[in-house]
């Protein structure tokens, strides 16, 4: 198949950037998107002209690495799916495809595709870990925990990262991350012990790192890979006012 990119060039993040224009034939529908990014950038290498800067690592929608807007949307033309997991069969042959970093004043350019989101790293830092003693591991069923629970817990916990919910979201608003990273130990006992300190050091960071207010348009669900639900954000906040105002 046949398509044109169009493509955000930046050099890097105080340039000045600019969507390119790359025609490329012989690209097969069962490629993945990223591999349709590798064909092109070995024929750029062929041409020596730069190659274009993207990010991926694992490329089966686990490690968050890989977003990007492509026609305006957050990872592409499918809901719930990360970048790596779209396939060139979901465009036509003739199609032109826009592809643009994530837009957010928290997470810069970095150059062309790549986008520095250490923002979310510093949020982790706060508290998205809990405080356990070495030696020994406990019975794992020493603590019993409600399957309801677990699951519930599990659900926020398959939140990759990737900075989708940023990225569509009007305000740039972090809170569906930070919601995730919360409350997947919150829920737990063993999460519990940290759990009203990890809330409000790791919002107080979302603040400082100058992510927008939530006002619950939902697009972030929407487009978030792991299909975390807003309820999360809901959660999130009745656990702040709790944490803040009761102790
Ligand atoms: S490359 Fe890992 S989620 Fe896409």
């Amino acid at each position: 198949m046949k398509v044109t990119f169009k493509i955000w060039r930046q050099e890097q993040s105080d340039a000045k950037g600019a969507l390119k224009s790359y025609e490329i034939d012989g690209l097969s529908e069962d490629m993945s998107f990223l591999e349709a990014l590798d064909f092109l950038n070995e024929s750029l290498v062929l041409k020596n002209e730069k190659v274009i800067a993207f990010e991926s690592d694992c490329r089966e929608g686990i490690c968050g690495s890989c977003g990007v807007f492509i026609n305006g949307r957050a990872h592409g033309p499918h809901d719930n799916m990360a970048t790596c997991q779209v396939h060139m069969r979901s465009f036509k042959d003739g199609d032109t495809i826009v592809v643009e970093p994530w837009r957010a004043g928290a997470f810069p350019i970095v150059k062309d595709l790549v986008v520095d989101r250490s923002a979310f790293d510093r949020i982790i830092e706060q508290g998205a870990y809990i405080t356990a003693k070495t030696g020994t591991a406990a019975e794992a069923n020493a603590i019993l925990i409600p399957k309801e629970v677990a699951d519930s817990s599990m659900d926020v916990a398959a939140c990759i990262g990737c900075g989708a919910c940023v990225a569509t979201c009007k305000n740039a608003s972090a809170a569906l991350f930070v919601s995730a990273k919360i409350n997947h130990l919150n829920k737990l006992p063993q999460g519990q012990p940290e759990g009203h300190k990890r809330l409000l050091e790791m919002t107080t960071q979302m603040e400082l790192e100058n992510f927008g207010s939530c006002t619950f348009t939902a697009a972030c669900e929407m487009e978030c890979p792991a299909e975390i639900s807003i309820s999360s954000i809901a959660e999130m906040n009745a656990r702040y006012i709790k944490a803040k105002f009761f102790g």
